[in-house]
């Protein structure tokens, strides 16, 4: 299937939203990004410019031209997919899909940007729920090529092949999850590794630059070559056998966020945004880093490309 989506309607400019329509306009799609919060429009353009001049430098003003942004959910009538990317609220993001099933043609798509809702929940609001699915980036979802597809129990089959056929047009890879399970796969995992590092934290095991040290220069870098489960064949299922019998019960497994985060959100140290987390982000640094590491994943991105396509 060519690609089948001529304008893309994205509902919420902030981190996720400014990278997928920057994405989809960098890949000649004409894009319509929607955010009626005052000053997020402007913020969103900053971030655009930025990100398209790491990966598209001498396509900016083009794929720029190609961005309309309009404070309206009316606007979102002109696209035939709607990603929403609105903060993860589940009543919020309900209220937005049932106005936008009110305001959009009947045949176009409409697309969740959720983290882990479920599915189901949200395309309740909506009487396309054939036409509804969850489409779960990561940041910065322009460079970043996974994103998990996620039907609701009434996706259609056309729906899944039309999101999938556009996201592999703009250079992504996407995987359909099957089934609409809290955290899809990415955060599940994502999730078991946060938790068990935090852990270690709260236990003095290591310090926060120590534990990132351990995970970027093993498991990290080894990741991108060989998933969870293939390293497993490489270690040897018996080894990996024997290490879960005696490791799997000094794991942690609460159930609840850990004190140490919990005291952080209440401190309001909720990462680089605000300028401390479980590391100091000085302004002046912040914005730097940032570009660096869209640079740097870029860089290996096309790297890790090359090798699969060779
Ligand atoms: N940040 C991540 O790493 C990440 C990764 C994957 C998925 N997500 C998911 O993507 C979604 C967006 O996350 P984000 O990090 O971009 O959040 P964000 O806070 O950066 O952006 C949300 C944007 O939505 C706008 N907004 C608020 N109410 C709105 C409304 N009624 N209509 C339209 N726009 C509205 C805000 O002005 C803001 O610009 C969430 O569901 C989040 O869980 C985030």
């Amino acid at each position: 299937m060519d690609h089948p989506i001529q304008t893309l309607a994205v509902i919420g400019a902030g981190a996720m939203g400014s990278g997928i329509a920057a994405l989809y306009a960098a890949k000649g799609i004409d894009v319509v990004l929607i955010d009626p919060v005052p000053g997020a429009l402007s913020r969103a353009a900053e971030v655009i410019d930025r990100q398209l001049g790491v990966y598209a430098p001498d396509g900016v003003a083009e794929a720029r031209r190609r961005i309309r942004m309009d404070e309206g959910l009316e606007a979102a009538c002109a696209g035939d997919l709607v990603i929403e990317a609105i903060p993860e609220k589940l009543e919020l993001k309900r209220n937005v899909f049932a106005r936008l099933d009110t305001l959009c043609p009947a045949e176009s798509i409409f697309a969740t940007n959720t983290s882990g809702l479920s599915i189901n929940a949200i395309a309740d609001s909506v009487t396309r729920r054939d036409r509804f699915v969850g489409t779960h980036f990561f940041t910065p979802a322009d460079v970043i090529p996974l994103v998990e597809v996620v039907r609701n129990d009434d996706t259609s089959t056309d729906t899944v092949e039309r999101v999938m056929a556009s996201l592999r047009y703009v250079g992504k890879r996407p995987v359909l999850v099957n089934r609409d399970i809290p955290g899809f796969i990415a955060n599940r995992i994502q999730h078991a590794l946060a938790r068990e590092a935090i852990s270690l934290l709260e236990q003095s095991v290591a310090s926060a630059e120590d534990i990132d040290e351990v995970v970027k220069w093993s498991l990290g870098i080894r990741l991108a070559i060989t998933g969870p489960l293939e390293q497993r064949d490489m270690n040897g299922i018996d080894v990996h056998h024997a290490i879960a019998t005696y490791l799997y019960p000094d794991l942690e497994n609460r159930t609840t966020p850990s004190p140490l985060l919990a005291q952080k959100v209440a401190d309001g140290h909720l990462g680089a945004k605000t300028g401390q987390g479980f590391y100091s982000w000085p302004a002046e640094t912040r914005e730097q880093t940032l570009r660096d590491k869209s640079a740097t994943l870029t860089e290996l991105v096309a790297l890790l490309q090359k090798r699969r396509a060779d």
